[in-house]
């Protein structure tokens, strides 16, 4: 018996001109396309290819005459005592042209880059709107990151411009963002134009410099800049993320395919309506923050939520549940994390019942596997739909999920369900051959990936190639691994790459190996993430001294979680490291980090055959049982 997502999802597959033709009427167009999929240049696939449009037309402008004077944006924030402010999508237009004109006066133009490093205020998506307004290209870099990795990325991007505000506001501290940006636009080869900066009252930043401009003066004058055509193939935005050295990739997104894919979404995934307040309770620093807090709700006619706070101790694990109630959110969306560090806090969600929760419909969570325990104790506490669903920064939106809009299949605890619609997802051994139901594997999607995934790195194709493409042609690798059941549910299990998740945030060993090698005294060094209760994985590091140092090791691993934070930034959150005399390793001199992981998290594992020292594994032992890990963890 067929259902309306069985139906999509077989016709996305047999015939995707036909199915994302007619999905893209729903969106305005300055040109139509000359081609749905253009299938020219495999494996490089282009969606829409010969359109015209603009994004922040459909964003913005084209909701002006229906719904003006309905909110688009509701900025509410514990962190400066509770400010709450709302946008009608008439004020957004208003300040998003006068945004761009700001923009343009400074020498913004057509296809060039723009840094956006901004705080979870109002101005974060204006800034990202009036950037795709002027069909410039927008890299927004996460406030969590150290000037080094904001340097890494100025130099990739090679922006005209940076956009930021004078400082984040993190529990009990304030991040003052210039002198961080300053830092890193001396560390950088390419040196922006201008820096335009956002003053907020609780540290103004000096902006003497000759490259400094002041938002709200600029704005005071500005002249509102229209929408600029461009080709549905030109790029919206690069959104840098953790690769597999300590390179980040730079993921690309166009315009045309993704305005398709995240409008559909909308109905077909979260199962919203234009008019709905929808929150994503994330960063716009990450994936889920651009695609589902600016570009999907805005594109719907949906108001969003921007939320500057965190699900606890702003004030207190109440504070999801007061935004739901105050804003009549309709479905809310966060990773796991945040709902382990309210259940910590709150175990029986008694700080709900103050709340009117009626219009929540359901709970999204993505960023990592949902375990089972958070799942029921989220559906316990809301009493509705809690949805698991698996995605990554290359493709933009739900690779697999519970499309509540088409049809709700059964939840099972560990599955973000099925394949979502234009997605062709199969588990491949390493040969490159389908596994059976139930066997681990890679998890692949046969290329083409649907409207709205990267079509490629900024500026690297072969990368791109050699990163995706190369290990199983004629397929995308995830980099994750996992398994189909026998009904079709994907279940995700680890990473077969470097990349840790901790607090949702996606990290890479690799990275921090990169900066603990540099310490003077360290001779080598593995990372590995090592499972927590609430952050899903937190970074451990094994720190093997160079022969000689004799130095107090505490004051050692003092100084490596300095270097990681300054120059990978507090997101990484890298506190634990050790010091053991050898690393166990394969005879051909891969490090077993693995091994080393399963020891740490007390889990069961196979002495492996490669190496030759198993008493090596003892010491490690030792060394993890002294910080509290392996055995001390039971
Ligand atoms: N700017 C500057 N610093 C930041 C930052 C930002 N935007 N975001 C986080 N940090 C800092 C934190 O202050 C913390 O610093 P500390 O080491 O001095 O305490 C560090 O980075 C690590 O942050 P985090 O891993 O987020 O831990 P936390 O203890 O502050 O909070 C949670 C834990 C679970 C409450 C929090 O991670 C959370 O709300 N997660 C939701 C996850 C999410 O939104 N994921 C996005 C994908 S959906
Ligand atoms: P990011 O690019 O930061 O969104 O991280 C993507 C990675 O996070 C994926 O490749 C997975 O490893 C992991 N991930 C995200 N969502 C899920 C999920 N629902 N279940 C399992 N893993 C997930």
């Amino acid at each position: 018996m067929s259902n309306k997502y069985e139906e999509a999802h077989s016709r996305s597959l047999s015939d995707p001109n036909g199915f994302w033709g007619e999905i893209a009427q729903d969106i305005d167009w300055v040109k139509p396309w000359d081609k749905v999929l253009d299938d020219s240049n495999p494996p490089f696939y282009r969606w829409f290819s010969g359109a015209e449009c603009n994004t922040c037309y459909n964003a913005v402008d084209r909701h002006v005459a229906t719904r003006g004077d309905q909110a688009a944006i509701i900025y509410d924030s514990p962190m400066t005592g509770g400010t709450k402010r709302t946008i009608t999508y008439k004020e957004l237009q208003d300040q998003v042209s006068r945004f761009a004109g700001v923009l343009r006066a400074n020498g913004v133009g057509k296809g060039d880059r723009v840094i956006v490093y901004m705080p979870m205020i109002a101005e974060a998506p204006i800034a990202m709107l009036a950037i795709a307004r002027l069909g410039a290209i927008h890299s927004v870099v996460f406030g969590g990151f150290a000037a080094a990795e904001l340097a890494t990325r100025i130099d990739d991007a090679q922006p005209k411009a940076i956009v930021a505000a004078s400082c984040g506001l993190e529990p009990g501290r304030t991040i003052e963002y210039k002198p961080l940006l300053d830092q890193a636009v001396e560390l950088s080869t390419h040196k922006p134009e201008k820096i335009i900066v956002l003053q907020r009252p609780e540290a103004e930043a000096d902006l003497s410099g000759e490259r400094d401009v002041d938002w709200l003066k600029e704005m005071e004058t500005a002249e509102p800049a229209e929408c600029v055509t461009v080709a549905a193939t030109d790029p919206l935005y690069i959104l840098y993320t953790s690769g597999t050295t300590g390179v980040p990739k730079g993921i690309l997104r166009d315009n045309g395919g993704h305005m398709v894919a995240l409008n559909y979404t909308m109905k077909a995934v979260y199962d919203v309506e234009p008019g709905d307040v929808f929150w994503a309770a994330s960063d716009v620093g990450w994936v889920v923050g651009h695609s589902y807090i600016v570009y999907g709700p805005l594109l719907h006619g949906c108001t969003t939520v921007i939320y500057e706070g965190k699900p606890v101790g702003t004030p207190d694990a109440g504070a999801f549940w007061r935004v739901v109630s105050e804003h009549n959110v309709r479905v809310l969306f966060t990773a796991p994390t945040a709902l382990r560090a309210i259940k910590r806090d709150d175990s029986e969600a008694e700080l709900m019942k103050q709340y009117d929760m009626s219009n929540l419909k359901a709970l999204y969570l993505a960023g990592e596997r949902t375990d089972p325990d958070t799942l029921e104790w989220s559906q316990k506490i809301l009493g509705t739909p809690v949805v698991d669903h698996w995605w990554q920064t290359e493709t933009g939106w739900s690779i697999a999920a519970n499309c509540l809009g088409l049809h709700e299949f059964p939840t099972k605890p560990g599955s973000p369900t099925k394949a979502a619609p234009g997605w062709d997802v199969q588990v491949l051994a390493d040969d490159g051959h389908p596994v059976e139901a139930g066997k681990i594997g890679s998890i692949c999607c046969k290329l083409p990936l649907p409207p709205g995934t990267l079509p490629s790195l900024w500026n690297a194709d072969a990368r791109y190639q050699e990163a995706y493409l190369d290990e199983f042609p004629g397929y995308y690798k995830t980099g994750d691994a996992g398994y189909l059941d026998e009904d079709g549910y994907v279940y995700v299990m680890s990473r077969t790459d470097d990349i840790i998740n901790v607090a949702g945030h996606r990290l890479s060993t690799g990275a921090m190996e990169e900066v603990l090698s540099a310490h003077p005294d360290v001779a080598e060094c593995a990372v590995m993430g090592v499972a927590d209760q609430l952050k899903g994985q937190m970074p451990l590091g094994m720190l093997v001294l160079k022969a000689g140092v004799d130095r107090d090791h505490a004051d050692i691993i003092k100084e490596v979680v300095k270097m990681v934070r300054d120059q990978i930034g507090p997101v990484a959150a890298f506190k634990l490291a050790t010091v053991v005399d050898r690393l166990p390793k394969t005879r051909s001199g891969k490090i077993l980090r693995g091994t080393m992981q399963k020891i740490a998290d007390n889990e069961e594992y196979k002495a492996p055959a490669t190496i030759d020292d198993m008493s090596i594994l003892d010491e490690i032992a030792t060394a993890l049982e002294g910080i509290g890990y392996g055995k001390a963890r039971s």
